[in-house]
């Protein structure tokens, strides 16, 4: 999912002849609508997206991952660590969203981080009315 069209036409081309199961969306990744057809997912990667959001927002997106899930889905999540540092934070929010941790990496402190969260719950219907988060960094 990528919002700017030169960046998704050259997705595009990047996947052009991969064997794999591919395809690139120029969409509002925050929109719940534009995921109607491919939930429940198995791997949901919300990476380069928690660093340029609100706090909040970043709670209100693990909070409906949940909708975005199949049992024992995974996801694959990105955040800085700049001050103060929301990393601790985010991986709290996961537990109380029924996620279990997989692996957190960082090379420490007011560095980058990458986390596996593992989903433990109840898949939760998509709520296709939803928008989940703004870009403002
Ligand atoms: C920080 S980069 C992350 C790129 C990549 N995902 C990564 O982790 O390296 C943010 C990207 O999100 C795109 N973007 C910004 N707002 C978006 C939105 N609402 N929906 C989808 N993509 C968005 C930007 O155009 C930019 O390419």
């Amino acid at each position: 999912m990528e919002y700017d069209a030169g960046l998704a036409e050259r997705a595009r081309e990047a996947i052009e002849g991969s064997q794999a199961r591919l395809q690139v969306r120029c969409a509002d990744a925050a929109a719940s609508s534009i995921y109607a057809d491919t939930v429940p997912a198995d791997l949901v990667l919300t990476c380069g997206v928690f660093g340029n959001i609100s706090d909040q927002d970043v709670r209100a997106t693990i909070a409906a991952l949940p909708q975005l899930c199949g049992p024992g889905a995974q996801v694959i999540w990105t955040r800085h660590r700049r001050e103060p540092d929301l990393t601790p934070q985010i991986r709290s929010w996961f537990r109380t969203a029924e996620f279990e941790e997989v692996c957190f990496v960082s090379p420490g402190n007011d560095s980058w981080s990458v986390g596996v969260h593992e989903f433990a719950g109840t898949p939760q219907p998509l709520d296709a009315n939803a928008h989940w988060f703004t870009f403002v960094r």
